[in-house]
């Protein structure tokens, strides 16, 4: 496999990635390689045999595959020039033409990790750039599965879709559990019980419908047969426009994903 660096490794992101593969014995500490902005972290310190370098250069000249995880506005870092390695990189905005615009020989993959990623659940869509092998489908995949489930997808308009669906973590349940809150303190509940309740909808529900994807339609109508209470929610919900507002929300979040780093 080679020696494999992480550039942002003490990163929220990159650190999940690097501590991951190294607890779950998928890549030997002796052969990774790791960089940041402020230099060696104690968040390594179980794992001494990793080595830090001091800057992107020495990362590009000793590792065959390389991870981006700075923060969009931080790249590129100076002495970035991977030659015509494997780049797998995490960052938003920097489009596969843009990054193979300042790496013309790399073989670049790009990847839109969820969040999670630190007790490996994200889920990590990602795209091949030009001249990418199947050696290194195949590494990619076996990088991001450290930290969750992975999918390679057709293309990159794919990816930015992914970004404004998958990336957007607990955004759409964070919106729905403050619409919740906020009927339920207007209905007179106490915080205490407004929110007991409201978790219980939230994260409760997640384990009921984990694995059902393709059975939520079924749900719903599971909901609606009762013809009782659930059931005259649920229909005022579609009423007023709950499934047109989740479309406008994707609709935009796509279109910022799509523009960005192409403005
Ligand atoms: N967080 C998410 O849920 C998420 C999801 C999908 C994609 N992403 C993408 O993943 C990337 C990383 O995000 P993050 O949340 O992990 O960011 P972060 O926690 O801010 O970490 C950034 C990392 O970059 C390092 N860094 C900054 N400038 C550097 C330089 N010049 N040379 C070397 N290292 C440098 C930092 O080092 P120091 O610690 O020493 O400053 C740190 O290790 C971003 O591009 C983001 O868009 C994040």
């Amino acid at each position: 496999m080679g020696k494999l660096g992480i550039i942002g490794a003490t990163g929220w992101l990159g650190h999940a990635l690097g501590e991951n593969l190294l607890t779950q014995g998928l890549w030997p500490a002796q052969d990774l390689v790791l960089l940041n902005r402020s230099g060696p972290s104690k968040k390594y310190a179980a794992h001494p045999g990793v080595a830090w370098a001091r800057d992107a250069t020495e990362v590009c000249d000793q590792c065959e595959t390389i991870v981006l995880s700075v923060r969009p506005e931080d790249f590129p870092v100076p002495g970035f020039a991977p030659q015509d390695h494997l780049v797998i990189s995490f960052m938003a905005a920097w489009t596969l033409e843009r990054l193979q615009t300042l790496a013309p020989k790399a073989r670049i993959v790009r990847t839109m990790p969820s969040g999670g990623a630190t007790t490996r659940q994200s889920y990590t869509p990602w795209v091949a750039g030009a001249g990418v092998l199947d050696p290194d489908i195949a590494l990619t995949a076996r990088l991001l599965s450290a930290i969750g489930t992975e999918d390679q997808v057709e293309n990159e308009a794919q990816l930015d879709y992914l970004s404004a669906l998958s990336g957007s973590g607990a955004a759409y349940p964070a919106l729905m559990a403050q619409a919740m809150l906020d009927h339920a303190r207007r209905n007179g509940l106490s915080d205490h019980v407004a929110m007991r309740a409201v978790e219980a909808v939230i994260c409760g529900s997640a384990g009921i419908l984990t694995r059902k994807m393709a059975e939520v339609g079924a749900v719903i109508e599971a909901y609606m047969s009762y013809r009782g209470i659930t059931a005259a929610g649920l229909s005022a919900a579609r009423t007023c426009g709950f499934p047109e507002a989740i479309s406008a929300a994707l609709d935009a979040a796509s279109a910022k994903a799509r523009s960005m780093g192409r403005d």
